[in-house]
């Protein structure tokens, strides 16, 4: 939402967590303030996640919506253009459906050369039973001009300090398709306020940055919307580069369709299984565009040999995800490496390797849990710790730099010099008051503490 600048401190200090604000004990936090929570690998056991191990994706503060003053605007391109109060939305037909929203940059933790951002693992993703309106039908109303090219959204989220406005478009095609709601409801509840009450955007097998929050506005344009979060953020190079170079944002593409997709729910890596035991190989699969997921093999051996897992029949939707097991006894006592690779009705598959882009977007690489077969199980060893031998922040660095988010952010990075020079100047640019002075200071600070490193460290 624009509105006019006024202290980003002051949004700052009301968006201070209170006791019944804090995540579940098992969701993992990727940033306190503002609120990133990763589900755990146990959250991929249920078909539809439950709204207390949903994946929570913020990049400011929430907002506070008072229902009853919301007003929805469609604007822009457009015959007639019109306000809509919850009661008028909830007056159009109601449609539900199934399907995976996925953040852009699940599984950016992975990647190796490490690229700046929240280092998701796998669980930046959830599967949830969405109910709402076509915004088709909404769009239809307004009579949609011949010369609209894209549907630009806009919520009541406030950007902080001098950041972009989040605002996102999607295409015409993709708006008009029947698939793509405005909801109000999650998994049969109000749309909890985190996940965009009162209403957000269901753009169904795109990556969840087209599925805007907190929803406030829609302008029906007609040319590419160009601000910073589509053109220079959420783009992907869809080609090799050299890794750890900033490519030009004018040479990538738009992030738009999940990639197909499996991850490994059980067993653990690295944990113990009894041989002559059976043992169940379990986990999802989802696709974008070119869902379902028609099929799963799964490797015990490495990838030398591939066998069926069985897929749950009746979880066959375009865009939801489907769980599948393989059940396998080992007969020996060994080291084995198993590996999933989904399958999608358009033929696509996983790849072996991942191919590295400035922002980590899209992981989808064939998953691999090592597994020890044993005749008897030993108390997991614990390995050893690292010993975290941070020094302590240059003078000024607290107040300039942990005034909008905590220092969770920036410890899970793991950046060259160049890198951090372009994170300081990102953070510089979005109203960070770094003085000339202290610049050096607090690139070597954030080089010797949070540089390359092994990931987990
Ligand atoms: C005006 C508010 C603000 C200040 C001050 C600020 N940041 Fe940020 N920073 C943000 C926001 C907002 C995000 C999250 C962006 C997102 O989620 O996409 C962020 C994210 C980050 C990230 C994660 C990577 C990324 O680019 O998303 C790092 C690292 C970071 N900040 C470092 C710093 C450092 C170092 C300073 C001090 C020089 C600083 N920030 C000061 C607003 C701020």
């Amino acid at each position: 939402m624009s509105i006019p600048r006024r202290s980003f401190f002051l949004v700052a200090a009301g968006a201070l967590l209170r006791a019944s604000d804090r995540p579940k004990q098992d969701m993992l936090v990727r940033s306190a303030r503002p609120e990133d929570l990763e589900m755990a690998l146990s959250g991929f056991s249920d078909y539809i996640t439950p709204l207390e191990h949903f994946f929570v994706r913020t990049h400011v503060y929430v907002p506070t919506v008072n229902v009853s003053e919301w007003r929805l605007t469609v604007e822009g391109e457009v015959a007639t253009p019109f306000t809509l109060t919850m009661d008028d939305v909830k007056k159009l037909p109601a449609v539900e459906l199934v399907s995976v929203v996925e953040c852009a940059g699940n599984g950016r933790g992975f990647y190796e050369p490490a690229v700046p951002g929240i280092q998701w693992g796998n669980g930046s993703v959830g599967n949830a039973r969405w109910r709402g309106v076509r915004l088709a039908d909404v769009l239809k109303r307004a009579g949609v001009k011949d010369s609209a090219k894209e549907i630009l959204f806009d919520g009541a989220d406030i950007p902080l300090g001098t950041m972009p406005d989040f605002q996102r478009s999607i295409p015409v095609k993709k708006a008009l398709d029947g698939h793509t709601l405005l909801a109000y409801e999650m998994n049969g509840e109000t749309l909890p306020v985190k996940h965009g009450f009162p209403l957000r955007v269901v753009a169904p097998g795109w990556a969840s940055d087209s599925w805007a929050k907190w929803l406030t506005s829609i302008r029906v344009l007609d040319k590419e919307h160009d601000g910073f979060w589509m053109k220079s953020a959420y783009r992907h190079p869809g080609k090799p580069v050299a890794p750890r170079t900033a490519v030009p944002p004018d040479q990538m593409q738009p992030v738009t369709s999940l990639r197909v997709k499996s991850v490994i729910a059980a067993p653990l890596d690295g944990s113990q299984a009894l041989s002559g035991k059976p043992l169940a190989i379990r986990g999802v699969a989802w696709s974008g565009d070119a869902g379902p997921v028609t099929a799963v093999d799964v490797s015990i051996d490495g990838g030398r040999s591939w066998k069926p897992a069985a897929l749950q029949e009746d979880q066959r939707t375009q865009f939801g995800w489907r769980q599948w097991e393989f059940n396998w006894t080992p007969s020996q006592e060994a080291y084995y490496t198993i590996l999933a690779r989904a399958r999608d009705a358009a033929g696509n598959t996983q790849p072996f390797d991942q191919e590295w882009n400035p922002s980590g977007y899209g992981w989808n690489v064939v998953p691999r849990v090592r597994v020890d077969v044993v005749q008897e199980l030993s108390s997991a060893l614990q390995p050893p710790q690292p010993s975290s031998t941070f020094s302590s922040p240059p003078a000024g660095f607290k107040n300039t730099c942990l005034s909008c988010h905590d220092e969770d952010v920036i410890r899970q990075q793991r950046l060259t010099r160049a890198q951090w020079d372009r994170e300081l100047k990102k953070m510089t640019g979005w109203g960070a008051p770094v003085k000339d002075e202290e610049r050096e200071g607090f690139l070597d600070y954030l080089l010797s503490n949070y540089g390359p490193r092994p990931r987990g460290r």
